[in-house]
């Protein structure tokens, strides 16, 4: 067994870093205001970030998934908005079409996605089917050469900034999640509504709308894979996304950590640095040991995606620990900051806003649980 990373794992780690400490970082203001990012996925595009896992004959970077997922934990070590909005755009928005899609429709869209002409987004959760995903209400009924789709998603990330939507939509409503479909929505497709934005407590950065369907035609030749296998390729796809979001948030407790260590070697109190009483040195010893294993549990998770091996068990159980190791890594960094780290001088409070979300998106901790239980 061997932890280290090869040099062109290392390579992309500097590079991202250099990257977001040099374009990312001085846009944070702008996207704490609720500014999109924009051009910082073009320049992401142009360095191959929004195609990473993608063959080169797709118009992709065709590097392994670690290099991928050691993006992502780089990017949110700075932005976790724009860690999500990559997490998004590849894992649910792109692979789909890479795994599921024909030849002609991969040739479509993926060359696209890849160079950051295109983003993506994956629509699947519904008003009332959030952690129940195969309860979905949306309906697609086949009319000749066309699916017509009614119905609504909520909580869309990417969404209306998008150009391609992996929806998932009932063509069978008897056949429960058997019945379930996925589809290539262009943005631009009739009766697609970009609905009411999110004002979320965290992930200013990053777009969430709400979409409707009405009468949407979508071309048949945009069903994904076969009529009733859409909620497999939704699954299939959430086990790789969930290490995305693991990434997210080790990325954030990473960025927590390093700050509430600089400011606790830098604030006096009693006479010393307040790094040097216990109470706050054993906080920063409890974030660092639980960061560590999360890394641990994350890269465990990419290396065997990265090995054509399923990672489902892994994946949840990388995204269950990680997400509350951000979470308790940002609420103690906060604590470490005392009353300065609960004003919006100090970017601890923005660790604990984006942080929470890694709880509950691509699956609650509750739903990582169940499918690691129902593995044992
Ligand atoms: N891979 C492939 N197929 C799978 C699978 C997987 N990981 N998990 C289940 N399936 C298949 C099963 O084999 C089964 O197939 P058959 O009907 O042929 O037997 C079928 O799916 C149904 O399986 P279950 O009965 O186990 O499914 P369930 O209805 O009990 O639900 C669940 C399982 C794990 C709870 C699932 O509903 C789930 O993951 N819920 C959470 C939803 C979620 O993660 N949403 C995230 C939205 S995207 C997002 O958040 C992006 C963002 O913005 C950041």
């Amino acid at each position: 067994m061997e932890l280290r990373f090869t040099e062109e794992q290392d390579m992309m780690r500097k590079m991202v870093r250099d990257f977001a400490q040099s374009e990312i970082a001085p846009f944070i203001e702008n996207m704490e205001k609720g500014e999109f990012p924009r051009d910082i996925l073009t320049k992401m595009g142009g360095l191959g970030l929004m195609g990473i896992p993608v063959p080169e004959e797709l118009g992709g970077a065709e590097m392994d998934f670690i290099s991928y997922i050691i993006a992502i934990h780089e990017l949110s070590k700075v932005s976790a908005a724009v860690g999500v909005i990559l997490s998004v755009h590849t894992s649910v928005g792109t692979n789909p079409i890479l795994y599921f899609g024909n030849e002609e429709q991969k040739k479509k869209y993926v060359p696209k996605l890849a160079a950051g002409e295109y983003l993506g987004a994956f629509a699947l959760t519904e008003p009332s089917a959030g952690s129940d995903a195969g309860s979905l209400k949306t309906k697609a009924v086949k009319n000749g050469d066309y699916y017509i789709l009614n119905g609504s998603k909520v909580f869309i990330t990417n969404g209306g900034e998008a150009d391609t939507y992996i929806v998932f939509a009932s063509t069978d409503p008897e056949a429960g999640s058997r019945g379930i479909s996925a589809f290539i929505v262009e943005k631009d497709t009739p009766g697609l509504v970009i609905g009411k934005d999110e004002h979320k407590m965290g992930l200013h950065g990053s777009r969430t709308v709400q979409l409707t369907f009405e009468d949407m035609k979508v071309p048949a030749a945009n069903l994904l894979g076969e009529e009733g296998k859409g909620f497999k390729i939704a699954m299939g796809n959430l086990d790789v996304g969930r290490v995305g979001i693991a990434a997210q948030a080790l990325g954030i407790a990473e960025a927590a950590l390093e700050a509430a260590t600089a400011y606790a070697k830098e604030r006096h109190q009693f006479g010393r640095p307040i790094a040097a009483q216990q109470a706050v040195g054993f906080k920063l010893a409890d974030m660092a040991a639980n960061i560590e294993a999360a890394k641990l549990l994350v890269y465990r998770a990419a290396d065997l995606r990265s090995r054509g091996l399923s990672c489902g068990k892994e994946a949840s159980m990388a995204k269950l620990f990680a997400s509350r190791t951000a979470v308790e890594a940002a609420t103690e960094a906060i604590q470490v900051f005392g009353g300065y780290g609960y004003t919006e001088d100090y970017p601890v409070e923005r660790f604990f806003r984006d942080a929470k979300v890694t709880e509950i998106y691509e699956g609650t901790s509750e739903i990582q649980r169940l499918v690691i239980s129902k593995q044992l």
